[in-house]
């Protein structure tokens, strides 16, 4: 059998290619589709808040990586839950969000973000997200495991409610009647005031992590800039607590390309945030297919794949991309190319040298 929930390591991505098991999804005469459109599901509601999941049930190729769409409305809270089998990677698109995070050294940190910002929480952290303010606020999250469902998480809740009151009482030096009126069974999104401006201390007072679990992303200088649009890159060089995701925005100018290229050592997770794009995927033996991703729909490319993204539409496009890896690899086939001499190139497709003169000479990564 393929893996079920291997840890992932943040030198690769899915480490079930050790076992050299081939995988039944994507080892078929053709390829299943790899695109979800997750704006358009339902997912789990609560008025005006929401949470839309894409994991192995709803996209069944995306094993190394699941994602979700989560709007909160003003005082909602996501209550406090830790993930058993993966670690949390989130990209906010609107809206202030607040987050507090414990790790096991009893270290907490309280953190506000803004669009363009994202958090990492490792597998297995206690945490929370709040809305803050007086707007709904927007963000994706992305999980370093396909099998993960962000309604499987363990929540506070769910978990107080579920122990006899007389081990609470003993846990907590507290009288058993503490816990009469808590909630029975899992709360999932907190309704409450709008948190305070400023964050108040814990119980404990401040005792922050060694690394920090926030970074700005979109607010910083652009990783690279190219002929076809801009890219934003974060990994875990700049970002240490990241050590198992990398994230990306690509922000392309209408007909730009992302050209032809592979990731030796993860897996790719696409969310589009604004445009069409089409994006195709190769997956040896002839096998090719193309999808049209529209925005808020999720696409997902195996770790090695070959695959490519242009944008169809007449205005920008950005598309979100996550890696499944702290260290970013990429092979481009321009690079590819680049990197070979005249007369093997010239023997492998059967041409005369001349062809191979006009020939990128060096890595082309995005053109239109
Ligand atoms: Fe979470
Ligand atoms: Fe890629």
């Amino acid at each position: 059998m393929f893996s079920f929930s291997l840890p992932v390591s943040s030198e690769g991505g899915d480490t079930s290619f050790q076992n050299n098991v081939p995988d039944p999804v994507t080892s078929g005469d053709e390829l299943p589709t790899f695109k979800f459109e997750l704006e358009r599901s339902t997912g789990r509601v609560l008025g005006g808040s929401y949470g839309k999941e894409a994991t192995v049930s709803q996209l069944p190729i995306s094993k190394g990586i699941a994602g979700v769409s989560m709007r909160m409305e003003p005082g909602i809270m996501r209550e406090l839950h830790w993930h058993a089998t993966a670690a949390e990677w989130a990209f906010v698109t609107e809206g202030r969000v607040r987050t507090t995070v414990i790790d096991p050294q009893g270290c907490a940190e309280t953190n506000d973000f803004e669009p363009g910002d994202i958090w990492y929480f490792p597998r297995g952290h206690g945490h929370v997200i709040e809305t803050l303010g007086e707007k709904p606020c927007h963000f994706i999250l992305v999980f370093d495991n396909g099998y993960f469902s962000e309604f499987g998480t363990f929540s506070i809740t769910d978990w107080i409610g579920h122990a006899p009151k007389e081990l609470l009482a003993k846990n907590f030096g507290l009288p058993a009647s503490t816990f009469d009126s808590f909630p029975k069974e899992e709360v999932y999104f907190a309704r409450g005031k709008i948190p305070p401006a400023v964050p108040q201390p814990p119980l404990q007072g401040w005792k922050a992590p060694p690394l920090t679990h926030k970074h700005s992303l979109l607010s910083q200088k652009p990783f690279e800039t190219f002929e076809g649009g801009i890219e934003w890159r974060v990994e875990a060089a700049q970002f240490p607590i990241s050590s198992t995701m990398t994230g990306v925005v690509l922000e392309m100018e209408p007909g730009a390309l992302r050209e032809l290229h592979w990731h030796p050592n993860a897996a790719e997770w696409q969310y589009v945030l604004s445009g069409q794009l089409s994006v195709t995927l190769f997956g040896s033996k002839g096998r090719w297919r193309q999808e049209v991703l529209n925005q808020g729909d999720v696409g997902y490319i195996p770790q090695g794949f070959g695959h490519s993204i242009e944008n169809l539409g007449a205005d920008k496009a950005r598309i979100l991309i996550v890696f499944n890896s702290g260290h970013y690899q990429t092979i481009d086939l321009s690079q590819w190319i680049a990197g070979n001499p005249v007369d093997v190139l010239s023997t492998n497709f059967g041409q005369d040298p001349s062809v191979f003169e006009g020939f990128p000479r060096k890595d082309v990564f995005m053109t239109k």
